[in-house]
């Protein structure tokens, strides 16, 4: 059985009381019985306020990116070593964000999960196509790209420690979410690749997150596809009561 995961990435807001005040408000609100993991990801200078609030709590932390290198100089960049330092029980790799914004390629983002794992930090993995791609029936070309560079030389036993998110960049912050059958289906085939690289006991228990515009009002719908295990919540997870919403979802099949 593969445990679900909500996860929110905070992206590069809130200031430190904000941040640890929407951490108290998520803490207090979830339901002691939960069952399944959560997850926040605040920015690097909000980590230490973050962890404060959240340490006598089941929440996870998470950092939102990372150096591949473990220290030296390079200016500007935060080491996995210090990450786990602070507090953080994982990083989120490849973001669509990072990988068009800052032109991080399949080869980098490897050498980032090579070094997170190295460093006892878990990784969500992220991979997703662009609408472009997505029109030009490149999509599934597109992911497994992106899981063979990523993902190159993971061994199955370090692939537990890895968590697969599936954005489509045309959902992130538009609004515009995937069909509950087209996350499910980019799931299926995110699975298959994992199974060709890895063998099918990897492929069943790798746990594969959807993310781009999660709401509360769509994630019933999203959780009850067989293979979406869980959620990364970019906007909706800025709200407290949205978020938490989130969190504590009741799977029911869309009519
Ligand atoms: P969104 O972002 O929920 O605001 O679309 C998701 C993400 O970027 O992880």
């Amino acid at each position: 059985m593969r445990k679900p995961m909500i996860a929110g990435n905070w992206k590069m807001h809130l200031n430190s009381s904000e941040a640890s005040q929407l951490a108290a408000a998520i803490k207090n609100g979830l339901d002691p019985q939960l069952k399944h993991e959560v997850l926040i990801a605040p920015s690097f200078t909000n980590i230490e306020s973050v962890r404060k609030e959240i340490s006598s709590s089941p929440i996870l932390l998470s950092a939102q990116n990372m150096c591949w290198e473990e220290k030296g100089a390079f200016t500007g960049e935060i080491s996995p070593i210090q990450l786990k330092d602070a507090g953080c029980d994982y990083v989120i790799i490849g973001h669509s964000e990072r990988r068009k914004i800052f032109s991080e390629s399949d080869e980098v983002l490897n050498k980032k999960v090579k070094s997170a794992l190295k460093n006892a930090l878990k990784v969500i993995f992220c991979i997703g196509e662009t609408l472009e791609e997505r029109e030009n029936q490149r999509t599934y070309k597109v992911l497994q790209t992106q899981l063979n560079g990523g993902l190159k030389d993971i061994s199955v036993n370090e692939l537990s420690n890895i968590v697969i998110a599936y954005e489509p960049v045309w959902a992130i912050g538009t609004g515009k979410t995937a069909t509950p059958q087209q996350a499910q289906d980019a799931h299926i085939f995110v699975r298959k690749e994992i199974e060709r690289m890895l063998g099918a006991q990897a492929s069943q228990s790798v746990r594969i997150l959807y993310g781009g515009s999660v709401k509360a009002e769509n994630i019933d719908e999203l959780m009850a596809q067989p293979d979406i295990d869980g959620a990364l919540v970019g906007g909706e997870s800025l709200k407290a009561d949205k978020f938490l919403r989130v969190i504590h979802y009741q799977p029911v099949l869309s009519k």
